[in-house]
């Protein structure tokens, strides 16, 4: 008899208000972010605060596989409050977009530009927009990184094809992608669609141990998390630890690298315009989930 007990129900995708409640509850504690640190450990980026997987190791991996220069544009997709676009800004002297689904992120993001750029605040912007259209001209960006944001959209193919409209000839989109046990990939499927090729798929072994570390302090500090965040931020952060720990074994994570050929002459001068204005004027598979 199979006495494994069936997986907690998928919590639904959230809305940009539960998204609100979320960045808007977690402003008013560390608690969640020194949760993420004990998680984490000495891998812990304090400064960037992110609610991702993202440590020191993918910081590093991200700012080499970007492969960007002074001046260029960022494009921070799903950029939560917006550390890691500023963090990448600051370090490599990129001009910045970020955009993510909720306002309250969004405001937040704002209000942290002069801690990274001191003075040079007009480097960043920061507006609510969907993965899925995200208002962006053509060819804009010379590279995109999206940071555990593709998994929480309706249809993947569909943001992966609008990131990749977005992405001028030569740039690169650099973002973290999961799969269950004996899931099989369809990165390369979903890049070419978007006319980009997969150019690195770089392994984050240590990912899925983060999580177990993360989901298990959550579960056990769950009184903590109420009192401190209110019931409903808590309530939601606890359905997805409990839907997500029994999947993480065998889970496979990775940073993964599109490019597009610098082959279309016309979409590359659309890029060049943008990065200097002072001289002119992806479908949802359940097996994708990262939490908040
Ligand atoms: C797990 S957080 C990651 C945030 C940030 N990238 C980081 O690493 O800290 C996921 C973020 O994606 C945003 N998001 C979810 N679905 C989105 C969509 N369809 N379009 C834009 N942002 C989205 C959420 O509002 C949330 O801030």
């Amino acid at each position: 008899m199979n006495t494994t007990p069936p997986p907690a129900p998928a919590p639904a995708l959230p809305s940009p208000a539960q998204y609100d409640a979320f960045h808007t509850a977690r402003a008013r504690t560390d608690l969640v972010a020194r949760m993420y640190a004990a998680a984490m450990g000495a891998d812990y980026p304090f400064e960037i605060g992110a609610s991702s997987s993202c440590d020191w190791p993918l910081l590093g991996l991200i700012t080499s596989r970007l492969s960007m220069r002074p001046g260029e544009l960022l494009v921070d997709a799903g950029c939560g409050t917006g550390g890691i676009g500023l963090w990448l800004a600051r370090a490599l002297a990129l001009r910045l977009d970020g955009f993510d689904l909720s306002p309250v992120a969004v405001t937040q993001a704002t209000a942290r530009r002069p801690h990274f750029l001191g003075s040079n605040t007009a480097r960043a912007t920061f507006r609510v927009a969907d993965l899925q259209n995200t208002s962006l001209p053509t060819s804009a960006a010379h590279s995109i990184v999206c940071i555990d944001a593709l998994g929480r959209t309706r249809d993947r193919d569909q943001a992966v094809a609008e990131l990749g409209r977005v992405l001028a000839p030569g740039g690169r989109l650099v973002m973290t992608r999961s799969l269950r046990r004996d899931a099989t990939p369809t990165w390369v499927e979903q890049a070419a669609a978007a006319g980009l090729i997969v150019e690195h798929v770089d392994e984050r072994p240590g990912e899925p141990a983060m999580w177990e570390r993360l989901y298990s302090l959550w579960i056990t500090h769950a009184d903590e998390l109420r009192r401190e965040l209110g019931d409903a931020p808590a309530r939601s952060m606890l359905a997805v630890a409990e839907h997500m720990l029994p999947a993480l074994p065998g889970r496979r994570a990775v940073l993964l690298t599109l490019y597009r050929h610098a082959t279309a002459p016309d979409q590359a001068r659309t890029a060049d315009r943008m990065a200097r204005p002072d001289r002119h004027g992806g479908r949802h598979t359940p097996d994708e989930r990262t939490p908040q």
